[in-house]
């Protein structure tokens, strides 16, 4: 068996023993009596030198190795005297696995390539250093969230992926049919007749399980779901995926400051897991990225996070003497310059934004006292603006099913959603998190395509 460079970097092995190491090449240099190879497994952001002479029997073939060629290397682990090493790798034997065919035309050569290019090579693109270095920072968010919700008694639940509910009513949803859609079978209207469709119905890919999850809320009272979601929003913009991933928890007997609570709670926890366990990856997206992530990332995890109502936020963007392309009035759905520039500029930080108009919000969130706000509310970070969106939820069957007819949702539709509400209704709320953004906001990575393996956009889904 061979060891993990990770752990190998991380002094986990016996100085002065023979180890076996096997990855790819990082680079090479070779001169008539030594070879030093870089070589990585993907398990940390470093490789590891491994030190060749020329009694080895293939020393000819080592020293023509080129980049994301694949080894097997025998040899003994010594204290590096280098800079920057602990450790590296005295070679006793090293096995070429496989050759590179072409070194000259390997889409993935050593050197600086942009995004865009890496996302045409998106099967190769998580050898560079930066698509590694994201998808270790990834992983490690993602069980950081699945451990936060552990150690505080949510219970994970899956909710369906295909649904017959637009939750957040924005029509934007995704088909799902095994119809003949050149010639599907028409109603006398002449309309598509669904019934003869695999579910007999009209179904579509989920926007979000928050639905779904409400039920279990109303059962086990902390629970949460974290999944891939659709939307088929026309949005070619840097924080838009057709398909992305959400953590949506939900918490019953909780109000809209519980629900902030726990979104703050939750981000700092993953943030100060991201900073103790891969600063490897971190120092790299502070040099190369963004100057002063690790700092931030650090003081974000410390300090309180800003609540400002709605309204508030509308008065200081009207006064704040900025010039922004859409016009701020009460009522408007604020844009990402809006949300940026609160967090940007008036905060400095991280704001969660409270009691949004009714008319701008979905019908599952709770109307407030004055008839025209709901207890709806959104975190707002720098760089990237909404990567919470969450609400108390409406838990008055009354006042829900007047809001459906309003906003023109059938209640007996959502007939299950409304028998939360008859039988033992608690005041309940939760939120989503987009997953790609929280991502992007740790790595300082400009675009969520760059932040999961596969990107579905507008016109693009290849691989
Ligand atoms: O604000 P949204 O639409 O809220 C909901 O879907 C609620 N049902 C969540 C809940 O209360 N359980 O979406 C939640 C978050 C946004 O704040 C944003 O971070 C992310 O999902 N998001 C997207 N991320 C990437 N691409 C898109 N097209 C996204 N749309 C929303
Ligand atoms: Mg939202």
């Amino acid at each position: 068996s061979h060891a993990a460079i990770s752990d190998v970097l991380a002094g986990k092995h016996q100085v002065d023993q023979q180890i076996t190491l096997k990855g790819w090449v990082r680079t090479v240099r070779s001169n008539p009596n030594f070879a030093f190879i870089n070589l990585h497994d993907g398990s940390c952001f470093d490789p590891i030198q491994i030190v060749a002479d020329n009694k080895l029997s293939n020393y000819a073939e080592v020293c023509k190795l080129t980049t994301s060629c694949s080894l097997s290397v025998t040899g003994k682990l010594v204290e590096s005297l280098g800079k920057g090493q602990s450790f590296e790798i005295q070679a006793e034997s090293i096995e070429i696995i496989g050759l590179v065919e072409d070194p000259d035309t390997y889409p993935m050569a050593p050197k600086r390539h942009s995004v865009e290019y890496l996302r045409e090579h998106a099967h190769l693109r998580p050898r560079t250093n930066m698509i590694g270095a994201v998808t270790r920072v990834r992983n490690c968010l993602a069980q950081a969230i699945h451990r936060y919700f552990h150690e505080n008694g949510f219970q994970w639940i899956a909710t369906p992926i295909i649904t017959a509910s637009d939750c957040e009513g924005a029509g934007e949803m995704f088909r799902v049919s095994t119809l003949d859609m050149v010639n599907p079978p028409l109603k006398e209207d002449g309309k598509v007749d669904f019934a003869e469709d695999f579910f007999g119905k009209e179904a579509f890919l989920t926007v979000s399980g928050q639905l779904n999850v409400e039920t279990y809320a109303c059962a086990l009272s902390k629970v949460y779901t974290f999944g891939p979601t659709f939307r088929a929003e026309n949005s070619n913009t840097s924080r838009h995926l057709a398909e992305f991933w959400m953590v949506e928890p939900e918490l019953a007997f909780a109000d809209l400051a519980d629900v902030a609570s726990c979104a703050e709670n939750m981000l700092k926890y993953v943030f100060k897991a991201v900073l103790a366990e891969r600063m490897d990856d971190l120092e790299f997206f502070d040099l190369r990225i963004q100057k002063g992530l690790i700092e931030r990332l650090k003081t974000l995890s410390e300090q309180e996070f800003v609540r400002m109502d709605y309204t508030d936020a509308i008065e200081i963007l009207k006064n704040c003497g900025q010039k922004f392309e859409f016009p701020v009035e009460w009522g408007i759905d604020l844009s990402s310059e809006h949300e940026r520039y609160l967090a940007e500029k008036h905060v400095g930080g991280p704001v969660i934004l409270q009691n949004y108009p009714k008319d701008i919000k979905a019908f599952y969130m709770r109307l407030n006292d004055d008839n025209k706000t709901v207890a709806a509310m959104d975190v707002l970070a720098p760089g990237i603006g909404e990567i919470i969106g969450g609400s108390q939820r409406e838990d008055r069957l009354d006042v829900l099913d007047e809001r459906m007819i309003e906003v023109g949702l059938s209640p007996n539709d959502y007939y299950w959603y409304r028998d939360l509400r008859r039988y033992g209704s608690v005041p309940h709320g939760g939120f989503g998190l987009g997953f790609e953004r929280l991502v992007a906001y740790v790595t300082g990575m400009q675009n969520v395509r760059d932040v999961i393996p596969f990107p579905r956009t507008p016109k693009s889904a290849t691989f």
